[in-house]
């Protein structure tokens, strides 16, 4: 059983290098190369939607010098895969504030999602500058303006419309979320589309995750049992 739509929280490249004695942007490094092997495979293995925790809101706080290489990163994926993007039908869109994300790298993004806009394979997305809390708290604002404006009522507003607010409203949530290095925490990840996600840890750090470890997780998912709370009897 293949998840519709797998999230990764790609955690463990700091602890990655400083295991090796390396510095923590030679993680970042090593990192960044795992991208494509798993969206490859990700798409080859059919899975429609797969949602990257590329960079948080909360790692603006980190060294600037760490932000440069993330954000250099970023880019250099950007530019280099482009053409296997469009190769492999992939479409690229992002989720998160992307104001304040360097103009090359902004720049750089939308041009990328918009050359891969009709590709109709796996949707990758790249969360960049991108908080749970910060998408849920813009919603509520937006919500505000609309009931000002008379676009809609408080009573209007309900589980199933909230999500039309969010960066994900075109996106059905995530089934499985990966979460690599350990750590048994979303980390303000997907907190309003994660309320019925499986979630799969695995202690390898995400230098170090491989296609095997992609297929582990999807093997763990398939004897997972969703009820949604429901009883089993009512699931389709
Ligand atoms: C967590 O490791 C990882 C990040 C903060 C960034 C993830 C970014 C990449 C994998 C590279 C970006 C590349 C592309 C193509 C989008 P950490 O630094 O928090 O590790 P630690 O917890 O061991 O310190």
């Amino acid at each position: 059983m293949i998840p519709n739509h797998v999230a990764i929280i790609m955690d463990g490249n700091g602890r990655w290098a400083e295991n090796r004695g390396r510095p923590r942007i030679f993680g970042h490094i090593h990192g960044s190369a795992r991208v494509r092997p798993i969206v490859r495979e990700c798409g080859k293995l059919g899975v429609k939607y797969l949602t990257l925790y590329a960079f948080s809101a909360e790692n603006w706080g980190r060294p600037s010098d760490e932000i440069q290489t993330l954000m250099r990163l970023l880019c250099k994926y950007l530019a280099r895969e482009e053409k296997t993007l469009m190769k492999e039908n992939v479409r690229l869109n992002s989720i998160g504030d992307i104001e304040k994300l360097p103009s090359v790298a902004k720049k750089l993004l939308q041009e990328v999602i918009l050359k891969t806009s009709h590709n109709t394979g796996l949707c990758l997305t790249f969360a960049l500058s991108y908080g749970s809390q910060q998408e849920i708290l813009r919603a509520v604002k937006k919500i505000a303006q609309d009931i000002k404006e008379g676009k809609t009522t408080s009573e209007n507003i309900n589980v199933n419309n909230f999500k039309n607010y969010l960066y994900t409203l075109d996106m059905p949530d995530p089934d499985l979320i990966i979460r690599t290095s350990g750590e048994m925490r979303l980390s303000n990840f997907l907190l309003w589309q994660a309320a019925y996600s499986e979630i799969f840890v695995t202690s390898k750090n995400w230098p170090e995750f491989s296609i095997a470890d992609l297929h582990l997780a999807f093997e763990d998912y398939s004897k997972r049992q969703r009820r949604f709370g429901l009883l089993e009897s009512s699931v389709q």
